[in-house]
């Protein structure tokens, strides 16, 4: 491609990002912002119960909205964030780190993390593989706190679908096929041997004409200790 059609390539993909970005924030789907108080109430309260200052995992991170966040309020002391992609030009505050899962492995010990993340990651990977994966970073990790969508039918998972379009336009996160159900929620739990000691339903992750078209019996969060 030519220097010019590239630049004008890239000006259009940055203008169509823009809107997105835009249209989320006036339509209601403000995610991070809507999603953020939950987070940090349930941190603050792990990290009175456990009493020391936090070692986060934030598993499939994208952006590190939740860490940069989490850290600025000192909620966490140090965090490693992991994701399958190169992260760029991103300046890190200390103590931050990031891998990617494409080029290393996470190979921690037993219970080196004592609180990980995991914010709409799992649907991605496939609601149909995760008991392995679940378990490592369950082993890896004293408490666990999972953000994720329920699909009630046909019509709810494709207008999860179509919100995870929408939410990920631009980014080369792949849409899943199909979401948990409560059942199948339960049955992970029960397979991998979790302890699941918390789970919050109806998270208000849309406000606006968002909530109306995906309300928030579509989010849960849950909590898992060891
Ligand atoms: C919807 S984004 C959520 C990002 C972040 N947790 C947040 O809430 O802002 C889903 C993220 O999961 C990541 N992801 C998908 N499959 C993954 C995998 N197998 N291992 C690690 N991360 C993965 C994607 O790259 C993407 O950044």
């Amino acid at each position: 491609m030519k220097y010019k059609n590239y630049m004008r390539y890239n000006n259009n993909i940055s203008l169509i990002l823009l809107t997105f970005e835009f249209l989320r924030k006036i339509l209601g789907g403000d995610r991070f912002n809507n999603l953020i108080g939950y987070i940090e109430k349930e941190v603050v309260l792990i990290k009175k119960k456990i009493g020391k200052k936090i070692n986060l995992l934030d598993y499939g991170c994208g952006k590190l909205d939740f860490t940069l966040f989490l850290k600025k309020k000192k909620l966490i002391n140090k965090a490693i964030c992991v994701d399958n992609y190169e992260l760029k030009y991103k300046k890190l505050p200390l103590n931050v780190k990031y891998m990617n899962l494409s080029n290393s492995k996470m190979t921690f010990k037993k219970n080196y993390f004592n609180l990980a993340i995991i914010i709409d990651v799992l649907h991605h990977i496939g609601i149909n593989n995760l008991e392995k994966k679940l378990k490592t970073i369950c082993k890896i990790s004293e408490y666990v706190i999972i953000k994720d969508h329920f699909e009630f039918n046909y019509l709810s998972r494709q207008l999860l679908r179509l919100a995870d379009w929408f939410g990920n336009y631009g980014t080369e996160v792949n849409i899943p096929k199909k979401y948990f159900t409560e059942e199948k929620w339960y049955r992970l739990i029960k397979k991998s041997k979790l302890k699941q000691i918390k789970i919050i339903k109806n998270v208000i992750q849309h406000k606006g004409l968002f909530s109306l078209i995906l309300p928030s019996k579509h989010q849960f969060i849950s909590i898992i200790r060891k």
